[in-house]
Formats: structure tokens, C-alpha cells, sequence
């Protein structure tokens, strides 16, 4: 049931915010996070040396993101896998590895396939998922549920948030257990984690109207780039995924860096680019190097559209369109900065007169290799 919204992905992304609410609660305890299903797994996070996320598709964006954060966190070397990547070649991986699968659906062929695959190795296997006796999670040592509700709509939205949420959970757990991580710094970053589904609620409320006006302007795109760095690169990539699937146009997402390496010689007049910009405050070293980015792609004729703190003001001479998101730790902007981008996404699709719930040749869940 749609409850009154134009669609299923509409309905979804409305309840982005309580995708990450309902996934943090219980688990967090004085301050600190309490996760009971990883009750006597102390031993095991101590010991690994290092951790393998596997996934397809916006579930290994998700990891990319959970990547930056558990190494920062719980400094433990973490690589992320195409599941079908990772089953096809011979994979160094043993008893001091941790393979943590994320899956909406709990059923990708491809993901289920490489749980298996690395148990049998002699791996330990955790699986984060949405949906409840699922089989990757009967497959894997142990689960870690993120608990966005069910998902109707084929691209994945409010899934994203909340694993994103589950993988925050997971590294500042490991951390504390690790040592690595002291109590007042995790209790800080747990406060910030919390107060996310406001500042996402407030996106929807200040830009949704005009994310979609823009969408609708932009109907006729045949193809848009994004860019970012840090945490802000898997965001790209997520962000062209999602209107590939929605609007059936040509995207792509690159880390800004890369840009001079070849990407920039896409940049033509016109060329509709989304930057996510870094917090002026807390990446004090990336966010110049990303405004430059933009200057560059500007002076080459890309139409560029940041998405960018509220009060950065560093944008505003090169970007031609604004998307404010709410000021937050570094870490913590791409559970934010996604936001405006699936809202695009679905806009474009419905400026085009898809069926924003229903693309072409795309299933929900994937169940064969
Ligand atoms: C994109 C999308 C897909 C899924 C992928 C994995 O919007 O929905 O890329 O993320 O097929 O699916 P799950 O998470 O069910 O394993």
C-alpha cells in the first residue's frame, strides 16, 4: 500500500529517516552501542586482521561508505567485494578474516554464493540484511538486521540508509572492543548518528520541491556525471547508479581526484555535474580541493549542481544550482548527501513518464547468478 504517495520509491525515501531511527534503536546503551545479537563475538573481533564486505550493486556502495568508517574506527584493514567478483578469483582469506555481507533483499544469487564460498574457507561470516530469516543470514555466523521495513520499490533507498547505519553500529562496536576506539569519542559519534533522521527529515522538508523542479527542467538530460571524494565518492556512484536504473540515461560517478586523469575530458558545455562538497569545517583539507575541482569543471562549460552544508558559502560563485544538506561530522554526510540524489533520481524518472517502481529489465531481488 502506498499510503497516498505517488509511489512505492516516494513512500520510501520518506521514510529515510526512519530507516536509520529504527535501526540504531536498541542497540545503543548509555551513550554506547549495545549490539546483543554480536553478544560473545569480543574474542573474534579482536582477533581478525582483517575484514572483506561483500555486495552488489547500492548495498556495495553502502560498504564503500561503512569501509572509511571501520577503518577509522576499529583499525582493521577493510576491502569491498562484488560478491561476484570475489567467488570467481582464488581469494586469500582464512579464520582471521571477517566477511560481512549486506543484502536488502537477503536473496542476491551472487552474495549468497560468496557467503558460502568464504564459510567454507574457513571464514567467519556476518551478515547485515532487511529482511528477517532471509537465507544469506541462515547462511552466516551471525546477523546484524537493519530495520528500514520493507522495501516495494525495485531501487533501493531507505535500504541504503539503514545499512550505512548498521555498518556505523558495527565499527563503533569493533572499535570500543578493539581498543582502539575510547568511549567519549564512540558516545560522540553515537550522538551524531542519532541525530540524523532529523537533519534527514529536514532535507526532505527545505529541498525535496526543489530537487524535483530541477529534475523536471533537466527531463531532457541525456547524461549527468557525479563527482566526490572520501565518503562522498561511493555517494557518486550511488547517485549515477540510481538514475541509470530510474531514468535510463548515460551516468557516472568518479572520485574528484581522478578527474585530471581522464574523466575531464567528458566535461564539454552543458554537461550537467553533481559535486558533493565536503564539510567546510570538518574537511578542512578536502573541501578546497573539491571547490577547485568545481572551478575547473565550471571553467570548461559543466553545469554544475553541489550539493554543498548549509552556510558553505565557497560554492556559490561557480555552482549554478545549490542543494543544501545539514551540518554534520565528516563521516556522517553521506547518509545526508544521498538524499537530494535519490530524490533527483526519482524526479527525472517521473519527469520522464517511467515507472519509477517498476524499471525496465531490473528485478528486486536477483536470485540467479
Ligand atoms: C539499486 C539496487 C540494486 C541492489 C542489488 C543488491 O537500486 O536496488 O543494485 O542493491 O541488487 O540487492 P540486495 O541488497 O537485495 O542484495
Amino acid at each position: 500500500d502506498k499510503g497516498g504517495w505517488s509511489s512505492f520509491m516516494a513512500k520510501e525515501i520518506s521514510e529515510e529517516p526512519e530507516a536509520v531511527a529504527n535501526t540504531i534503536r536498541g542497540r545503543v546503551k548509555d551513550g554506547q552501542v549495545v549490539i546483543p545479537e554480536l553478544d560473545g563475538l569480543d574474542e573474534l573481533f579482536s582477533g581478525i586482521t582483517r575484514v572483506i564486505i561483500i555486495a552488489c550493486g547500492t548495498a556495495a556502495y553502502a560498504g564503500q561508505v561503512g569501509k572509511y568508517a571501520i577503518e577509522q574506527w576499529a583499525r582493521v584493514p577493510v576491502d569491498v567485494e562484488l560478491a561476484h567478483e570475489f567467488r570467481y578469483r582464488d581469494p586469500v582469506i582464512g579464520d582471521d578474516t571477517l566477511i560481512v555481507s549486506i543484502s536488502q533483499s537477503g536473496e542476491t544469487m551472487d552474495t549468497l554464493m560468496a557467503v558460502k564460498y568464504a564459510r567454507e574457507r574457513g571464514a567467519k561470516t556476518l551478515s547485515i540484511c532487511n529482511t528477517q530469516g532471509a537465507t544469506i543470514p541462515r547462511e552466516s555466523d551471525a546477523i546484524v538486521y537493519t530495520h528500514a521495513g520493507p522495501e516495494v520499490a525495485v531501487a533501493s533507498t531507505k535500504a541504503f540508509v539503514a545499512q550505512i547505519t548498521a555498518l556505523y553500529l558495527l565499527g563503533l562496536h569493533v572499535g570500543r572492543v578493539r581498543g582502539s576506539l575510547g568511549a567519549t569519542e564512540a558516545a560522540q559519534h553515537v550522538l551524531e548518528l542519532e541525530s540524523i533522521p532529523d537533519k534527514i527529515r529536514q532535507i526532505l522538508e527545505d529541498e525535496q520541491g526543489h530537487i524535483e523542479q530541477l529534475a523536471h527542467w533537466m527531463a531532457d538530460t541525456r547524461s549527468v556525471l557525479f563527482l566526490g571524494r572520501h565518503v562522498g565518492y561511493p555517494i557518486a556512484m550511488e547517485g549515477a547508479l540510481k538514475l541509470k536504473e530510474l531514468a535510463y540515461i548515460h551516468a557516472e560517478g568518479f572520485a574528484a581526484g581522478e578527474l585530471k586523469h581522464g574523466p575531464i575530458a567528458l566535461i564539454e558545455p552543458g554537461q550537467p555535474v553533481f559535486v558533493i562538497v565536503p564539510s567546510p569545517r570538518g574537511s578542512a583539507v578536502l573541501h578546497p580541493k573539491v571547490v577547485s575541482t568545481i572551478e575547473e569543471i565550471r571553467a570548461r562549460g559543466a553545469r554544475v549542481i553541489a550539493i554543498a552544508e548549509a552556510g558553505d558559502a565557497a560554492v556559490l560563485p561557480y555552482a549554478d544550482e545549490v542543494l543544501r544538506i545539514p551540518l554534520a561530522g565528516p563521516l556522517f554526510e553521506p547518509l545526508l548527501a544521498v538524499v537530494p540524489l535519490h530524490i533527483y533520481a526519482m524526479g527525472l524518472s517521473t519527469a520522464k513518464g517511467l515507472d519509477v517502481d517498476q524499471p525496465r529489465n531490473l528485478a528486486k531481488s536477483v536470485t540467479v547468478e
